[in-house]
């Protein structure tokens, strides 16, 4: 089978990386890849975003299946425009990404449905947003409406900065705004619960737990992610079902209702508090580096899994995972999240001596005939399994140290809720 990946960071790289150790795969392509995908498929010089030229390419070449990592091409309606021409999609069409394109979109499921999630007001004037900001008690989340690719949402802990941030996003900071959602502040633990689902079924995919702030601590700006480690501390079978049961199950009957169905992976942001799941956010993807850090796990074939969703059969499949403790440090540029030097090479990558149980996937790379590039902020992510999150760690931590890239930066601390106590 020839499969097809689309996007180019760390979380392609470890579906590159999974896809590959099937034996039904005899090619895969990437769109447009990174160097660590050109290692094992080949990259193809087509953005994402540029979907007929991925349609041409795909049809010239008999592509099997296309699996689409990022959100935006899905939000924009890429599983739609690829399938009208007979192609094999995984991944949510543009209805369904809704969950992720419009965040009043889930709101309005979450009020329709029950679903717990957190107070909210929907505000289509900056005058009444302001009016009810003066009257409202803090911390309190102010969010812009579309994709804002991690940005977008304002934790405001007094009233100036939430008027400030009301204004930005009308001002169009993160593109055309008719919206702002001001929300209740949540509180408890954030937990990352994936699911993998065919429209007509639904398996669990696995738990994590990232680290989205900058620097250690969980301090500094905030990024697509500096870690993360998998399973999350909190996931106990009780909790899953009351996951499933007050969250996943009702949204993907809400999306029954409007005459569609959810294909691929969902990813829900949750806040749990007393042992209760509360909504933050729906993504219609795998996280990054939640990806990274979940895929080593998998012992079922991952092409049999994609197949089965795509051919509405993944009842029939038993989705496998080692219990190992899986542990994912991302090596960022400096200066990351802000302005960082672009070009810089990584030396020391081929002196690395990875174990069996060691992962290296690129994100933000590029190579010349010898040479391998950081084009990226986020750049590399190095991923551990082992019996405990400590051990996962400290082999990480020893492979950084060799690798010893004076352009980089990364957090030593990631899982510190579960190793130090
Ligand atoms: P989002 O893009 O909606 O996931 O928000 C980004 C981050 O902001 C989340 O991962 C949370 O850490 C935080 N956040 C968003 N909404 C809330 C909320 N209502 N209460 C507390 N924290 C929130
Ligand atoms: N790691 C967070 C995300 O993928 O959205």
């Amino acid at each position: 089978m020839i499969v097809g990946i689309i996007g180019s960071g760390g979380r392609e790289h470890a579906i590159c990386c999974s896809l590959n150790k099937s034996k039904k795969i005899s090619k895969i392509y990437c769109f447009p890849g990174n160097a660590g995908t050109s290692e094992i498929a080949e990259n193809i010089d087509i953005n994402s975003d540029d979907f007929e030229k991925i349609k041409n390419f795909t049809l010239e070449k008999n592509i099997d299946l296309i699996v689409v990592g990022p959100e935006k091409p899905l939000v924009d309606g890429i599983t739609d425009y690829l399938e009208s021409f007979g192609v094999k999609v995984f991944g949510p069409n543009k209805i369904a990404s809704q969950l992720e394109g419009s965040k009043i979109f889930t709101k309005n499921i979450c009020k329709k449905y029950d679903i717990p999630t957190a107070n909210f007001g929907i505000f289509n004037s900056e005058i009444e947003a302001k009016k009810f900001l003066v009257k409202s008690k803090y911390p309190i989340v102010i969010k812009a409406d579309n994709l804002a690719a991690g940005k977008g949402v304002y934790i405001c802990d007094n009233q100036n900065q939430s008027i400030q941030a009301v204004q930005e996003i009308f001002e169009g900071k993160f593109g055309k705004a008719k919206n702002v959602l001001i929300e209740e502040f949540l509180t408890g633990e954030e937990m990352s619960f994936f699911i993998i689902s065919d429209g007509f079924s639904t398996q669990s995919f696995g738990t994590a737990q990232d680290h989205k702030r900058a620097l250690e601590g969980d301090k500094g700006k905030n990024t697509g992610g500096m870690g993360a480690y998998s399973p999350s501390r909190l996931i106990t079978d009780e909790l899953e079902k009351k996951i499933l049961d007050k969250i996943i199950n009702p949204t993907l009957k809400a999306l029954k209702n409007l005459k569609t169905n959810y294909k691929g992976f969902l990813y829900a942001g949750l806040m749990i508090n007393n042992n209760e799941p509360y909504l933050i956010e729906y993504n219609v993807r795998m996280g990054d580096p939640e990806c990274q850090t979940l895929l080593p796990k998998l012992k079922t074939d991952f092409y049999e899994i994609l197949n089965a969703c795509c051919e509405n059969r993944l009842d029939k499949i038993k989705i496998e995972w080692t219990k190992q403790k899986s542990l994912c440090v991302v090596l960022c540029s400096k200066g990351y999240p802000e302005n960082f030097e672009k070009n810089v090479e990584i030396k020391n990558l081929n002196k690395l001596k990875l174990s069996s149980n060691d992962y290296l996937f690129h994100a933000g790379t590029s190579k010349t005939k010898d040479n391998i590039f950081a084009t990226g902020g986020r750049v590399l992510n190095f991923v551990s399994l082992s019996d405990n999150f400590f051990q996962s760690r400290d082999n990480i931590l020893s492979h950084l140290k060799d690798l010893n890239w004076l352009g980089g930066f990364f957090r030593k601390d990631i899982g510190f809720k579960v190793i130090e106590k």
